[in-house]
């Protein structure tokens, strides 16, 4: 019979063996952030596709090629390809832009890109995403880097930050001129994606992932030449604001992201420590975003971290933090003048320390005396405490240290206060 217990391409499970690094790091991601003044939003894995056209934008490699859409009976969906759109959609919706701005949020998600496979590149992945709604000024854009290297150094990870500024729509006009005018002899030399977007949008030339266009665009002209004045001092003053932080970075004036929505600062992390798929976060500002979803016009910025990749690097520099372990391992040795009583007090005495944070255990799978001392050394249980027929007589019993042997006896209901 075919195996249906499969798991798909590009998708991956988490073991319990692992599931604490997660839980750590998001953990860590979560508190970080509320430093800051940010608090969790959650909001649906799915979107109608139109969100994300009009956000992400149609000549985008996300919306062109990697959307795993469904067609429902009511409307077209997408499952996420990314948080901000849905994110600033639940803060338009909600009326979250009444409220003091400036707002800041964060979130913990899964999304969705029909990629080519590869180490830290998945159709399914994960996020740790923050959003900055209602400031346009560059403290905002040094505070939302600030706190993604501040998560990134905390867990560990050695990046690099590549900065650069994409400018607004006016200094745009300028550089797409300029940008048709390099490509336009090279035209029907780029792939077919390119040569579409050479009219629409043709910085999206400068992100293609085809070996020949990017060939072609090496020598283009950078965006960081046609700033106007506004975009130019914004990004000044960034710049001022991370070295008064004593945050370094590198202008990369080849940086222009893969989503149409942003303006001005754009950012990315690089690890060195995973290959290929290095970025492991990426942000920036996108000042008209909200507008062109039908909300005021208002600015905003963000950065998404890739979960997957984040890992990845923590486990190239071995520091993912521990795993918790069993604290109290009950072996229940009835005989039959107990008559099932020690299972009794261990089921209790487990409830007790349970009941004060403890992870308790005892045997479920019928196991003999020794096989539970056995299995207690093999999951490594902090202590060890035997209740078996003088243990219910004198109602104490030995609580025993595993690391260091040591024993100690105790009242068989004050386990709970002996096992630290
Ligand atoms: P992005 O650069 O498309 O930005 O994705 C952010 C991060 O998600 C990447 O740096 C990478 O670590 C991870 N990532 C992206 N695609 C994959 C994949 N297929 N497999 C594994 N990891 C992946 C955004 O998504 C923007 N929404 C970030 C943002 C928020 N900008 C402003 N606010």
């Amino acid at each position: 019979m075919e195996l249906v217990a499969t798991r798909n391409k590009g998708a991956e499970d988490v073991l319990p063996s692992e599931s604490y690094i997660w839980q750590n790091t998001e953990r860590l991601m979560a508190d970080t952030a509320k430093t800051y003044g940010f608090r969790e939003i959650r909001f649906p894995t799915f979107e109608k596709t139109e969100l994300f056209i009009r956000s992400v934008g149609e000549t985008t490699d996300v919306v062109q090629k990697e959307m795993w859409t469904v067609k429902g009976r009511e409307s077209t969906y997408t499952l996420r390809p990314e948080g901000t759109a849905g994110a600033i959609r639940a803060v338009l919706q909600n009326g979250l832009l009444n409220e003091a701005m400036p707002q800041k949020i964060y979130y913990q998600i899964s999304a969705f890109r029909h990629e080519n496979v590869q180490k830290g590149r998945l159709w399914e992945f994960h996020q740790f995403g923050a959003e900055m709604v209602g400031s346009a000024a560059p403290a905002a854009d040094a505070q939302i880097i600030q706190m993604a290297g501040d998560i990134l150094n905390k867990l560990g990870i050695s990046t690099e930050l590549h900065i650069n500024s994409i400018g607004c729509k006016q200094c745009r006009t300028k550089y797409y001129e300029a940008l048709r005018a390099y490509f336009a002899p090279d035209k029907e030399k780029l792939c077919e994606t390119c040569q579409s977007r050479f009219e629409k949008n043709p910085m999206r030339l400068l992100d293609c992932k085809s070996e020949i266009c990017k060939g072609i665009a090496a020598n283009a002209p950078i965006i960081t030449d046609y700033l106007c004045d506004e975009c130019a001092e914004h990004f000044a003053k960034v710049k001022a604001l991370l070295e008064s932080l004593g945050i370094e970075y590198t202008v990369d004036p080849r940086i222009v992201r893969g989503l149409d929505y942003y303006t001005r600062t754009v950012f990315e992390f690089i690890s060195r420590d995973i290959g290929a798929q290095a970025t492991v976060c990426g942000g920036g500002r996108y000042d008209g975003l909200i507008e062109e979803m039908g909300g005021p016009s208002t600015p905003a910025l963000g950065f998404a971290m890739g979960m997957e990749r984040l890992i990845l690097a923590m486990k190239a520099k071995e520091n993912g933090s521990s795993d918790s372990v069993c604290d109290l391992y009950i072996v229940a040795a009835d005989s039959d003048s107990t008559g099932g009583k020690a299972l009794e007090a261990t089921v209790r005495t487990a409830s007790a320390a349970r009941a004060k944070g403890k992870w308790a255990e005892y045997d479920l799978c019928g196991r003999g005396f020794k096989a539970q001392m056995k299995y207690a050394n093999k999951i490594g249980a902090k202590y060890l405490v035997v209740i078996g027929e003088s243990e219910l007589e004198s109602g104490t019993v030995r609580v025993k240290n595993m690391a260091t042997g040591e024993e100690s006896e105790t009242a068989l209901d004050a386990v709970a206060d002996v096992i630290g």
